[in-house]
């Protein structure tokens, strides 16, 4: 009898154990190949240019007004400037075709000489419909699609993609693979920043920008991709003489800026179906009276809760990250616009620049004030959700190594490449899924059920005890 009570006993006590040193949420035992990832060789098939005299490649297209009823396509010819006309047509109505004209812009980096980078606007589309679109006419035109967003409406459903820090690995092609295959079928992807990693290649080496383009063509082409910026956009080289930032990317990836009032394509916001979305620049001025304070500060009360339910929020570095990787490089954004999300209730904040994947408690840390010593995140129902999804790929190495004990504002973290799925489903309510690339398409790694913060502002957090 001694005996049975004591092999009762002895689990319990490791059970016991384990609740008391376990403060945070869930830190996955999954561990993913810690070795450093390898690029995609130049010669790899995703890397294809396409056949044909002047041909289209690198073909993007993103949101082109505040609302969804433009869309700015993007692509890139490399034998001559060729035609700036985007040739359109719904299903609807297939004898009418029209023609959108925009402009051709090339730039040089070092050594590198740009293609002619084409970005044309089509203007007037209508909602939830279907558009041909074709770019290269005269020379080797080739034929896309998209399906425009429905119109702007509380209630309506819409699927989000979610992926950020992709760069150009086998584990990148994957991701891709993994987000363009899960039954979920994200509409859009908004993407946390970090695109072609070019700058971790001799002199930036810009050809890495042209094949991270066709790479990612299978999917930019044929549904708008919302851009962040990140840090390996920067591509600051005084080194090699080339002392404008954002000089690639603001030449190759344009954003519809100017229709939220924004003064810089870094900065912006657009509506889509059900969501507003604020898209912020960890590497562009954030403190007091800059730009992008002075444009958030404006934004944020312009947002309308029964237009647009969900409000959510992209941006690179993140606020709450418990991964040594990149620990606290968001903390003096974080104290400058943190009480404002609070008081605005956004609902969740996407980042990337760490390589792994993290979802946090709905907390805040606003109450500091220097001499209080205030300055422990508490469990607060008006603060978002934070997501650290920079797991798209790119190549890793130290990303396991995590802060310990996990924080208690940490539900569940995870050293694994993956992508993730923000699935709206009405104003009250979104499926969040987390997908890792080594399972099979319709699992989720992760998940949790948001409930808005604006309509149905009940306790969404996940079953921890957490004080
Ligand atoms: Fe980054």
């Amino acid at each position: 009898m001694g005996i049975s009570i004591a092999s009762f006993l002895l689990p319990l006590a490791l059970v016991l154990n384990l609740v008391s040193v376990c403060n945070g949420g869930t830190t996955s035992a999954f561990v993913r190949n810690v070795q450093k990832g390898v690029n995609m060789s130049l010669d790899s098939d995703v890397f294809a240019v396409p056949s044909g005299y002047n041909a289209p490649q690198q073909v993007h297209i993103t949101q082109g007004d505040l609302v969804g009823k433009e869309v700015i396509v993007s692509w890139v010819t490399e034998d001559e400037p060729g035609s700036i006309a985007v040739r359109y047509w719904s299903t609807d109505n297939s004898k009418q075709k029209k023609l959108a004209k925009g402009k051709i812009v090339t730039y040089r980096f070092f050594n590198y000489s740009s293609g002619f980078i084409h970005h044309t606007t089509i203007r007037n589309l209508e909602y939830n419909t279907k558009y041909y679109y074709e770019v290269g006419l005269g020379n080797t035109t080739r034929q896309f699609w998209f399906i425009t967003p429905p119109e702007i409406g509380p209630d309506v459903p819409y699927t989000f993609g979610l992926i950020g820090d992709l760069g150009q690995s086998f584990d990148s092609n994957r991701t891709l693979s993994h987000y363009e295959l899960n039954p979920r079928k994200g509409q859009t992807v908004l993407f946390v920043g970090d695109l072609s990693y070019s700058d971790n290649f001799p002199n930036h080496d810009n050809v890495r920008w042209d094949t991270w383009g066709r790479f990612v063509e299978r999917s930019t082409a044929y549904q708008p991709w919302i851009w962040t910026v990140g840090n390996h956009e920067i591509d600051f080289a005084p080194e090699i003489g080339e002392t404008k930032p954002f000089k690639p990317y603001s030449h190759r990836y344009h954003t519809p800026y100017k229709a939220s009032q924004s003064t810089s394509p870094f900065w912006y916001s657009i509506r889509r179906a059900s969501a507003h979305i604020i898209v912020l620049a960890s590497y562009s001025g954030y403190g007091k009276y800059t730009p992008q304070y002075q444009w958030l500060e404006q934004e944020l009360p312009k947002v309308n809760r029964t237009e647009t339910p969900w409000l959510i929020v992209l941006m690179h570095s993140p606020w709450y990250n418990s991964n040594n990787q990149h620990y606290m490089e968001g903390e003096t954004m974080r104290v400058m616009y943190e009480p404002w999300f609070v008081k605005y209730k956004v609902d969740v904040v996407y980042a990337g620049h760490v390589h792994a994947y993290e979802r946090t408690e709905r907390v805040s840390n606003i109450a500091y004030n220097v001499v209080n010593g205030i300055c422990t995140p508490i469990k607060d129902q008006s603060a978002p959700v934070y997501i650290t999804i920079g797991d798209g790929g790119n190549l890793g190495g130290m990303e396991t190594n995590m802060t310990e004990p996990q924080p208690e504002y940490s539900a569940f973290r995870e050293a694994s490449f993956g992508h993730a799925i923000f699935d709206i489903k009405n104003r009250t309510h979104a499926h969040y899924s987390w997908h890792r690339n080594q399972d099979g398409y319709s699992v989720e790694a992760d998940s949790h059920w948001f409930f808005n913060r604006f309509w149905h502002p009940v306790d969404d957090s996940t079953a921890h005890v957490f004080h």
